[in-house]
């Protein structure tokens, strides 16, 4: 049979994730179908996450797993076991050089660039863990940065601004399991069908509206804000905001990706730099939301331009909607 003969009986969206990057790769000639193996690996991955997730509670691995992190905050028991899914499902392919994850105080060399690593991975396994124990909306995020095989040094090695990163995308476990990605060209929305098993496209090149009145913040350590930010905050009182927190970076962006809005996670007493990591949190975010047609800063700066130093290092973070991130920016920018 011809198979290039259009079906009008079978007309159901088989667009999978690994299609959807096979045919990205075929318009790059040079590519040699490495990258569709990291992102095979990241959907295997995100499927055995959401499997972990939904049953947590019925397989009794809630709650704190009694050891802290490198960050110093209680390891739920879903952050270690998604830690591990991850490295297990990265390790096993040829072209990842090194891996890097918030739960971990080093990067992981798994092999060098003589050696065929020609990607780093680094990633949040599971963000927003302690919404698990309420049944709250969780993620994963990923940035995938080229490998330098002239850098011996691990941390150096991911060390990167976010303008290089050549992919990122997040896995919201929510009322579906649903997986953004960007390789640069447009960010695009893929749905977890269960009963295929696959991440299916359900919409390509997403944008974001460039206004929508929905601010994202958590006002409880509003008195620990810089005044610019509470002088923004009380603009938005006057001016017919209202608010949305849900406590997941990755669902307070994916509110903000599919309606528009602002998140801002400031500088507070407790966290004098801002609370969200830059190489596993802020870049991939950023680099997601530019490519939807928002913006993302951190302080006076371009989050994506942000020279960063150590792997764990923390940025304050706006991000949203091009018109309600250039408002706040009026306020901010001085800081
Ligand atoms: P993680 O669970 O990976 O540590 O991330 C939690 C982060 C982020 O998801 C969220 O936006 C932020 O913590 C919420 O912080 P507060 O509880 O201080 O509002
Ligand atoms: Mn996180
Ligand atoms: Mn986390």
């Amino acid at each position: 049979m011809n198979p290039k003969r259009q079906s009008h009986v079978f007309t159901d969206n088989l667009n999978s994730l690994q299609s959807h990057i096979l045919a990205e790769e075929a318009r790059h000639p040079h590519a040699a179908g490495d990258f569709s193996w990291i992102v095979s690996a990241i959907g295997l991955g995100a499927k055995a996450i959401a499997n972990k997730v939904r049953r947590a509670r019925l397989e009794g691995v809630l709650g704190d797993f009694g050891t802290s992190n490198v960050q110093g905050e209680q390891q739920q028991s879903m952050d270690v076991i998604a830690n591990e899914i991850l490295i297990r499902c990265l390790g096993s392919r040829a072209n990842i050089a090194v891996i890097a994850s918030e739960e971990d105080e080093e990067p992981t060399i798994l092999r060098k660039g003589s050696e065929g690593g020609k990607y780093c991975v680094l990633f949040d396994p599971l963000d927003g863990s302690s919404n698990l124990d309420v049944c709250g909306p969780v993620g994963t995020i990923f940035s995938v940065l080229r490998n330098n095989p002239d850098e011996s040094d691990a941390e150096r090695t991911v060390c990167r601004a976010g303008c290089h990163q050549v992919a990122a995308g997040y896995i919201l476990y929510g009322p579906s399991t649903a997986l953004v990605m960007t390789t640069g060209r447009g960010t695009d929305l893929f749905e977890l069908d269960p009963y295929l098993g696959s991440f299916i496209l359900v919409k390509a090149g997403l944008q974001i509206p460039p206004r929508h009145k929905v601010y994202s913040i958590n006002e409880a350590y509003v008195d620990s804000f810089p005044k610019s930010y509470q002088d923004y905050l009380l603009h938005c009182h006057k001016s017919g905001y209202s608010s949305r927190y849900i406590g997941a970076l990755v669902a307070d962006v994916h509110r903000i990706l599919m309606s528009g809005g602002i998140f801002l996670y400031p500088p507070t007493a407790a966290h004098p730099n801002g609370k969200l990591r830059l190489l596993y949190e802020a870049n991939p975010i950023a680099m997601i939301v530019e490519q939807a047609g928002g913006r993302c800063m951190s302080g006076p700066c371009r989050t994506l331009d942000v020279q960063p130093n150590k792997l764990h290092q923390r940025v304050p973070l706006m991000v949203g909607s091009s018109l309600e991130v250039e408002d706040a920016m009026r306020f901010t920018a001085q800081d």
